[in-house]
């Protein structure tokens, strides 16, 4: 058996690591086991080891064609991943020069998803956690950046459907109702 491919994806800021922590804590009391991977972990690894660069909050300053090479690197090792998989990753990442798809057609290729699933919430809260999160080097930007990136998302996660034929299931992690996103997102793997 193959298991289950779900991607997660959502603007930095928008609590994705926090909601899949919580329903993989769910499905782990049912017997339900995922194997959770961060796609920027890999990245960054690769990155680091080949002295590119020291904070993973650089990657998105680097060259595009070195992203993309890191992307590529990044999903033929998560690809060889077997049993059911959650990745952890960007639709689109907000780069100096534009943005850059996060699953651009080689990293959909290796790694061909079952479902794509994009954590939304408003963006006013997004600001507010990034604001007062003092572990990351984020992004300074205002609500209405935010809002064109996640609005971007969406239409480029039509696209990454249109190319695999994965579904895309958005999830809003609204403030204090993590119980809410957490379950949602723990329907969708179950
Ligand atoms: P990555 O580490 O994935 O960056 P990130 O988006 O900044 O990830 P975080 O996990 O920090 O964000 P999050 O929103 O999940 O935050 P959290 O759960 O902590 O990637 C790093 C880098 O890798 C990227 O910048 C990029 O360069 C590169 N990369 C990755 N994938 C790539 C790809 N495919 N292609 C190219 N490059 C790629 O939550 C944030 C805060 O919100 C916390 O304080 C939390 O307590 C709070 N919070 C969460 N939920 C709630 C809630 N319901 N109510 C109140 N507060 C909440």
């Amino acid at each position: 058996m193959t298991g289950k491919k779900v991607i997660i994806t959502g603007v930095p800021g928008v609590g994705k690591t926090t909601v899949v922590n919580e329903a993989l804590r769910k499905l782990r009391e049912e017997g339900i086991e995922y194997q959770s991977i961060n796609f920027g972990s890999f990245m960054f690894e690769v990155a680091k080891n080949d002295n590119i660069i020291r904070d993973r909050d650089q990657m998105r300053t680097l060259d595009r064609t070195v992203q993309k090479r890191l992307q590529q690197r990044a999903g033929q090792a998560i690809a060889q991943v077997s049993g059911n998989v959650l990745i952890d990753t960007h639709a689109s990442v907000k780069t100096p020069h534009g943005y850059l798809a996060g699953l651009p057609e080689w990293v959909l290729r290796e790694i061909l998803p079952d479902i794509i699933v994009l954590v939304e919430t408003d963006n006013d809260q997004i600001l507010m956690r990034r604001l007062t999160d003092d572990t990351r080097s984020r992004d300074k930007e205002g609500s209405r950046s935010i809002a064109e990136h996640q609005q971007f998302n969406r239409s480029i996660a039509a696209a990454y459907a249109m190319m695999t034929g994965c579904t895309i299931k958005m999830i809003t992690n609204a403030d204090f109702l993590l119980d809410r996103s957490s379950t949602e997102l723990a329907d969708v793997l179950r």
